[in-house]
């Protein structure tokens, strides 16, 4: 209705023929609620009080619906950051050939934690290490995907991308660093695919950025499931983050499984 002089007496004249007829107590949270009598002498007696909490409840319902549908939007993110080859997304616990003893051990010992993941005790993560081409990625791809089918919340991110995904939070207003420490704190399990293999800046003596983020990362998931991979031993780990090496490697390793690789690198086997 367009506003005019005429409205607006017609709204008043109405408001002035409603009339307080009494009062009653709600059966449902006890407030005094008056009872009206409108303009065409209907009774109408709402309780402000039990609308005032439907409304908060119906508007936390909402907002609750948009954090899940942000966060959803965010593991996304991980997903189009990581770099997948596309030889690693059909890669399974099926397809995996383990053509050395070391890399049977491995299979049995990650399907095993695949299938156990909700009942592991003694230990609740994995560092998968060896050389190029081992399958360490595949492996470790293939427990995600076995959990991700469960409904499990996992995050598959190579460190490189996941520090490239957090210096470009700096510059998207769509999800912030605390969202990326967040979620990865969050998830069910997190997998860092190639850990030390980002470039790290060394910084005279100071801890580098890249050291600080995977402290915090680390930190932030101590007693719960991660999954390791890497190519470098824990001495060059440890030297390769500075001042912050040593806790960094320790924190990784309590609770965590070493699974050694060797054998021929599956990318050259045709040479
Ligand atoms: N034993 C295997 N059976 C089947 N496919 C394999 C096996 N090992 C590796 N592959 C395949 O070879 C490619 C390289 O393997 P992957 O990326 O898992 O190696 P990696 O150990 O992670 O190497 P890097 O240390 O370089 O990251 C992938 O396509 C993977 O699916
Ligand atoms: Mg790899
Ligand atoms: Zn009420």
């Amino acid at each position: 209705m367009a506003f005019n002089l005429q409205n607006l007496k017609a709204t008043l004249t109405t408001f002035s023929k409603i009339q307080v007829v009494g009062q009653r107590t709600c059966e449902s949270c006890c407030s005094s609620v008056p009872i009206v009598k409108n303009h065409k002498g209907e009774e109408i007696s709402d309780c402000l009080t039990c609308e005032n909490k439907a409304l908060e409840k119906e508007m936390k319902a909402f907002k609750e619906e948009m954090d899940q549908q942000r966060d959803l939007d965010i593991m996304q993110q991980f997903e189009r950051y990581s770099l997948i080859p596309d030889d690693l997304q059909t890669a399974s616990f099926e397809n995996y050939i383990p053509d050395h003893d070391s890399k049977k051990d491995a299979l049995v010992k990650c399907q095993w934690f695949a299938e156990n993941f909700d009942n592991l005790s003694g230990f609740h993560s994995l560092l998968l290490k060896g050389s190029y081409g081992l399958g360490k990625s595949h492996i470790s791809h293939s427990i995600a995907k076995y959990l991700k089918d469960l409904g499990k919340k996992v995050i598959f991110i190579d460190t490189p991308s996941l520090l490239r995904m957090i210096r470009q939070s700096y510059k998207d207003s769509s999800f912030s660093e605390s969202d990326v420490y967040r979620l990865c704190a969050e998830a069910d399990l997190l997998i860092l695919d190639d850990i030390g293999a980002e470039y790290v800046k060394q910084e005279n003596g100071k801890e580098s950025w890249v050291s600080e983020i995977l402290f915090q990362i680390i930190t932030s998931r101590m007693d719960k499931p991660k999954v390791f991979t890497t190519n470098l031993s824990s001495k060059e780990l440890s030297s390769k983050y500075g001042t912050h090496g040593g806790r960094i490697v320790s924190r990784m390793m309590k609770g965590t499984r070493l699974i050694e690789m060797e054998g021929k690198d599956f990318r050259t086997q045709a040479w």
